[in-house]
């Protein structure tokens, strides 16, 4: 049987529309990990952040369509602001991104001139000029590990990350209050019953989780090393600690396993607003239009690139090559 949209249109006619015009605009289409099933079924690449701007930085496309949420099509744009990005829904924000004002950022890091400012991707354009080094829950770890020793590290804007990285690296950071309001409500007494009822499937935990739910997890990772280990982990069934999107992308590649999501504590949180605003139907219209586009003042643009170039080259770095 045919799929349909709410709007009665088949996926199958929008679908086709939406790859016939990626052809003759020469357009690519980056999808997150998050992103509704029939976005991910027509992108040229579905991944986690880091994995979306190593693309974003090496194609030759003359538009990147950018199906996943402001921030990380800014980074597109930053990494390729002579080229058209496209993004199908303008308000699909974040909360660690709204929790982070540039100028709340700034004043902080005025009160100490030997902060080294290392910014989750998950933030504004304005906060990547204002830092260091950009890492996303990828790389995290192994940013850190880079940052010069002298320095007192500034963390921004996930608490929990960053929490996370200081357990794994042992570097002591100065942590803005920031968090995902999607994976804070995974709490300690859910994921501990929904062991109770399989307790022969492992817990996957994204490090936006808090450590009381991040302390029950078999293993704490990006989106895209979820889909690695998944793989390579023998268990027929695992549970999934992080957006309901993620659930999609797991079961095309491990197509033998089953995959349980993780329930909250009172009610189905587990969907993030934001990356849930784009659909197949803004898709497309982006496309006809060539709008909404990412578009960034020059000098943002500017001192925006060099934080994320930073986090490329370490990212291609060797594991052990910590300097
Ligand atoms: P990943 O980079 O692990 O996909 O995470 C992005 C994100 O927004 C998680 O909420
Ligand atoms: Fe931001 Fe959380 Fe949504 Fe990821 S899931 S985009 S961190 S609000």
């Amino acid at each position: 049987m045919t799929a349909m949209l709410e709007t009665g249109t088949p996926v199958d006619s929008l679908s086709r529309e939406i790859l016939d015009l990626k052809k003759r605009l020469n357009a690519v289409i980056l999808a997150h990990n998050y992103q509704i099933p029939e976005i991910q079924d027509v992108a040229d690449f579905v991944g986690d952040s880091l994995g979306l701007s190593q693309q974003a930085a090496r194609t030759d496309a003359d538009v990147i369509v950018f199906c996943g949420v402001h921030f990380m099509a800014e980074t597109a744009k930053i990494l390729n602001p002579s080229k058209v990005v496209l993004l199908p829904d303008l308000d699909a924000g974040c909360s660690l991104e709204e929790s982070c004002p540039a100028p709340k950022l700034k004043a902080l890091q005025d009160t100490n001139p030997n902060f080294y400012t290392i910014a989750y991707i998950n933030c504004s354009a304005e906060v990547k000029a204002l830092c260091d080094v950009i890492c996303t829950s990828g790389n995290a770890a192994k940013i850190v590990r880079h940052a010069p020793k002298d320095r007192d590290i500034l963390f921004v804007p996930d608490e929990n990350l960053g929490a996370w990285v200081t357990e794994q690296t042992g570097r002591p950071m100065t942590l803005w209050k920031g968090n995902c309001y999607v994976h804070v409500e995974w709490t300690h007494n859910a994921i501990t019953r929904i062991r109770r009822e399989h307790p022969d499937a492992p817990l996957i935990a994204h490090p936006e989780c808090t450590k009381a739910v991040r302390m029950l997890a078999d293993e704490v990772c990006s989106t895209e090393k979820m889909v690695t280990w998944c793989r390579s982990h023998p268990s027929p069934a695992i549970i999934v600690a992080t957006e309901a999107g993620m659930l999609h992308r797991l079961q095309k590649e491990c197509p033998g396993k089953t995959f349980i999501p993780a329930p909250t504590e009172n009610c189905r949180c587990n969907e993030c607003r934001f990356m849930k605003m784009n659909t197949l139907e803004k898709l497309l219209a982006c496309m006809q239009n060539l709008s909404p586009r990412l578009e960034l003042p020059q000098h943002i643009l500017d001192r925006a690139r060099a934080p994320i170039e930073r986090m490329l080259e370490i990212s291609a770095l060797p594991e052990d090559n910590a300097g």
